[in-house]
């Protein structure tokens, strides 16, 4: 027994006393103690609590600590079966050794074998440098585990300290990331390395944090203040995911009535419509509790997803953000909206589209960094996903913007749009421009005429009755109506079965 209970000790402190001193002095959760805090109290369960690693490289031989770099195990969220693995910065920098790669692959191999959700807590200095090719193989072993798994258990990563060299990539493969601003980093190459190679001085922070990744490269979902927040957003998160593709998302009680009527809704829309408004007013009135889980809210900000439920069902929000570039479709956005339908398509999490977009965003830049081919990922993402399809057109739905934002062209099933809609090719301006252009020119008046144009193609175009009339509406609404026809929608779209031809996978344009 007691070589056991000794076993155990040495584990549970890791790399020693002093560095787990360290770590709190430095504001820093150990890796057991954030694995208790992401956890339902008392639920953890360890395994390979024992394993050590097999390298004898570098001295490394008298250096094993039971365990190695990592924390593995399972235990409950909100009472539901997860695994979960922490890195710990205290043993050898978090660095993975091939001990550790097979510690967490096995616990890859178990969460979907068993159809389970898996999160990552990452704080790694990378590869263990002393186990050369053996720890590179181990991350290889990783990512292929990632990938196996996508779109079969969800997969979380939550970046808690560096995340450095061959560490970044298995978080780039699951669904969501966290980090967190000021504490943690992620980067292929350090900044030594950048100034040797290109010359370029950066900070750790302005290279990789959680800002950088947030707001400019995308890698992170979600950026937030505390290693306590990261934790409880990711218990946030969970309550809207199934545990695996073969299951539904969980439902639970609705105490927001579902006819709940925001009259204010009613008058939202300013009169003129090249004037913004905040989209997300429109979907906290309509969803349950007014509650939103953004995701990617710091990075194109122009597009709007996240999570919220209807009458208790999740749903998956995509949603044109009018106050921010007028809401228009441009390559980041098309791209951050594509792989958040593709999300939910996977685990059958219902989609609700609030519109109103100008259409694709002109210009030379958008054109050359491929606005073609980063639209196509939204269409793309529509055109495959087969879970139920809701669209709300509250103002704009011009061009390209009508067909991608879940047209009934695109596989929708229930597309509604409210009076104040604008459903057309493009706006009257513009149209009457390239239309009338001779015209205008002759005309005595050429200010009245143009505007005299405009007013009939307003007239004639830019309203949803005609395409209503036209049957690519299903029905024209009262904004204050919006929550109950939503909620009645989803329900009779609840038994919803279709699936895409047999093949291998598609080709979505990447
Ligand atoms: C072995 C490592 C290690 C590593 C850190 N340590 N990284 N041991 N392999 N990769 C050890 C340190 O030697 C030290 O041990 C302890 O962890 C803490 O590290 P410090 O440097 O003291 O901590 P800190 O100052 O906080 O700096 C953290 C760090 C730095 C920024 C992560 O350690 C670092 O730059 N590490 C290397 C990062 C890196 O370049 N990794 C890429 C590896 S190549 P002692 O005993 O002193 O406590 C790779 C393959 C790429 O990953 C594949 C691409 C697909």
């Amino acid at each position: 027994m007691s070589r056991l209970d000794d076993l155990r000790s040495e584990a549970l402190l890791g790399g020693g006393e002093k560095k787990i001193r360290k770590r709190h002095e430095n504001g820093k959760l150990t890796a057991r103690e954030r694995i208790h805090l992401l956890l339902d109290p008392e639920t953890f369960h360890e395994m390979g609590m024992l394993v050590t690693h097999n390298c004898s490289d570098f001295g490394m031989e008298g250096k094993k600590i039971p365990g190695d770099g990592v924390v593995t195990g399972y235990g409950r969220i909100h009472g539901r079966q997860v695994y979960v693995y922490s890195e710990d910065f205290t043993v050898f920098g978090g660095s993975l050794s091939k001990a550790v790669a097979d510690k967490i692959s096995r616990l890859q191999d178990l969460s979907l074998k068993n159809g389970v959700p898996i999160i990552a807590i990452k704080d790694s200095g990378g590869a263990r440098i002393q186990e050369g090719i053996n720890s590179l193989a181990g991350y290889g072993d990783i990512f292929f585990r990632n990938v196996k798994a996508s779109g079969v258990v969800p997969q979380i990563s939550a970046i808690m300290g560096p995340c450095a060299g061959g560490a970044v990539y298995s978080p780039a493969l699951t669904d969501f990331v966290f980090m967190i601003d000021q504490s943690s980093y992620m980067f292929l190459t350090g900044p030594d390395v950048i100034k040797e190679v290109t010359h370029e001085d950066v900070t750790f922070e302005e290279l990789g944090g959680a800002a950088t990744h947030s707001g400019k490269s995308g890698v992170s979902h979600f950026n937030v203040s505390s290693e306590e927040q990261c934790l409880a957003t990711i218990r946030e998160l969970m309550t809207y995911l199934p545990q695996n593709n073969m299951s539904d998302p969980p439902e639970v009680q609705c105490t927001d009535p579902v006819e709940r009527s925001d009259e204010s809704l009613d008058t939202l829309i300013p009169a003129d419509s090249s004037l913004p408004y905040d989209m997300k007013s429109v979907i906290k009135s309509v969803v349950d509790d007014g509650r939103l889980l953004q995701v990617h809210e710091d990075f194109a900000p122009n597009m709007i997803v996240g999570f919220s439920r209807m009458d208790g069902m999740p749903v998956g929000i995509v949603a044109n953000q009018p106050a921010v570039l007028a809401g228009v479709l441009d390559t980041l956005s098309s791209a951050k909206a594509a792989r958040f339908i593709r999300f939910c398509d996977c685990f059958n999490i219902p989609i609700l589209v609030f519109e109103d977009a100008p259409g694709f965003l002109p210009g030379v830049e958008q054109e050359h960094s491929g606005v073609i081919r980063e639209g196509a990922k939204l269409l793309y993402a529509f055109c495959e996903a087969t879970v139920p399809r809701i669209t709300v057109v509250t103002r704009k739905a011009f061009g390209g913007a009508y067909i991608a934002m879940n047209s009934k062209n695109v596989g929708a099933d229930m597309n509604f749009a409210w009076p104040s809609a604008q459903i057309a090719v493009m706006g009257a301006r513009g149209a009457v421009k390239i239309l009338f252009k001779r015209d205008i020119a002759k005309d005595k008046d050429p200010e009245s005429k143009r505007q005299l144009l405009i007013d009939e193609y307003n007239e004639l175009f830019n309203n949803p009755y005609v395409p209503a009339g036209m049957g690519y509406i299903d029905e024209v609404i009262k904004p204050h109506e919006t929550r109950s026809r939503v909620i009645s929608s989803l329900k009779i779209l609840d038994g919803k079965r279709e699936s895409m031809p047999p093949r291998k996978h598609g080709n979505c344009p990447l």
